[in-house]
């Protein structure tokens, strides 16, 4: 099948997109590691992580016949967005709209998350071609916020990121959310004791509580 297609499917699938953010290039690896061994599928490094790209690349070898989609996050322009596609990212994601990075992404048939707040944004977020929409910061409006804006948007795939856990994910699933963005609840798991066996733990609860919501 058409691999945009494919990544597609396996993000409304899982349900989740980890986003592993953190100062420290071996920590990223040990955590996307241990994430996916606790079943998850999609993933982004945001931009931020020292040596990004490397890190790109490294799990896009690593995973190739595992059919991991590895992403890049925090895209702001469109030469980092061709840089991420050219280190073997599928899936990119911005906190804003960017049509820069629509544009390469469509180019080169990589899945995009790009980030959208009001009614006014994700219409134009989908009118730039974005595939979905991230709704960020999420927390800040709750699902009660999406359940309202899908009333006139029925069609506008929200992914929200920012303070989504195991307790409240189902809430926004039932709100109508296609997938969620998820970071430290999972990312962070080993942070107190660099124990990444955590990591996997988290992963797995969180993949069990979205499969619990459906
Ligand atoms: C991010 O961009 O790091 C996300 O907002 C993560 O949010 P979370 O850590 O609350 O899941």
């Amino acid at each position: 099948m058409w691999r945009k297609l494919e990544n597609l499917r396996k993000i409304a699938d899982t349900g989740i997109v980890l986003i592993i953010r953190s100062d420290d290039e071996e920590e990223a690896l040990k955590v996307a590691d241990a994430a996916i061994a606790g079943g998850i599928k999609v993933l982004e490094i945001t931009m931020s992580v020292p040596g990004a790209l490397e890190i790109i690349k490294t799990l896009v070898n690593k995973y190739s016949a595992r059919d991991i989609v590895v992403g890049a996050g925090t895209i702001l322009d469109g030469e980092t967005a061709r840089a991420a596609i050219m280190a073997g990212a599928e899936l990119l994601v911005s906190p804003q709209l960017n049509p820069e990075m629509i544009k390469m992404a469509n180019r080169y048939q990589a899945v995009t998350i790009s980030g959208a707040f009001t009614a006014t944004e994700m219409v134009e977020t989908l009118e730039a071609g974005a595939d979905l929409i991230k709704l960020f910061p999420a927390e800040s409006v709750g699902p009660r916020y999406v359940k309202a804006m899908t009333a006139p948007l029925p069609q506008a795939p929200i992914v929200p990121t920012g303070g989504v856990t195991p307790q409240n994910v189902h809430e926004w699933l039932k709100a109508g959310c296609i997938a969620v963005g998820v970071g430290s609840y999972i990312t962070k798991a080993a942070r107190a004791d660099g124990d990444y066996r955590k990591v996997t733990a988290a992963a797995e609860e969180f993949l069990q509580a979205v499969a619990a919501a459906r």
